[in-house]
């Protein structure tokens, strides 16, 4: 008799325990379909390439677009201004974009575009992730007078940036603006989010 009852109790614990196993089951497989209804929104999270057209952009101008919810910083910079990065190299804590982390491999180590003219930078400072200001003028006084040939500065807590993104020494900030992936579809229209071997 006592024997009947353990057996019919571990009876009752095995269906028990097959039924969770089952339920269990049921939401693995359920989960992979919802995932496959909604592709607008899983291609959204990956964050989708965006077309910019630079066209009407004009030499020392920049216009801000966002990409996987991130400010990013499009200037057609000047002929002066790309001439004007080679002065500053000694001011800069990476001038020749040695952290691979801030940049793709394709883009020139000191002017960190494609294009000489043409700069993309992810507008976010390395230090704590404000967005830093344009402040074009050559020789800002603020800013360090000779040792500034226009660039960036984060209001947050002083940082300074170069117009190829590079970090000034002795700020809070110790890597250069990021470059992100970005290709040319054709002249005037450049595709941030897709790398240009892959173009
Ligand atoms: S967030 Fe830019 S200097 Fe701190």
């Amino acid at each position: 008799m006592s024997n009947d009852g353990v057996n019919t109790g571990r009876r009752r614990f095995l269906t028990a325990a097959t039924s969770v196993v089952g339920a269990a089951g049921a939401v693995g497989v359920a989960v992979p379909f919802v995932g496959s209804w909604n592709p607008s929104a899983k291609a959204e999270a990956a964050g989708a390439p965006v077309k910019v057209d630079i066209s009407k952009l004009e030499p020392g101008q920049m216009v801000v677009k966002e990409w996987r919810g991130k400010p990013v910083y499009v200037m057609r910079r000047t002929d002066e201004q790309v001439a004007g990065l080679d002065k500053v190299d000694d001011f800069l804590k990476d001038p020749q974009s040695g952290n691979a982390a801030q940049q793709p491999a394709y883009v020139d180590p000191q002017a960190r575009s494609i294009k000489p003219e043409i700069l993309v930078l992810v507008g976010l400072c390395t230090h704590l992730g404000c967005a830093p200001k344009k402040r074009f003028e050559v020789g800002a006084a603020d800013l360090g007078g000779d040792t500034w040939q226009g660039g960036f500065f984060c209001p947050c807590h002083g940082s300074k940036f170069d117009l190829a993104g590079r970090v000034y020494k002795g700020v809070p900030a110790s890597d250069n603006l990021v470059v992100p992936p970005y290709s040319y579809e054709s002249d005037n229209v450049l595709v941030i989010g897709v790398d240009q071997e892959a173009a």
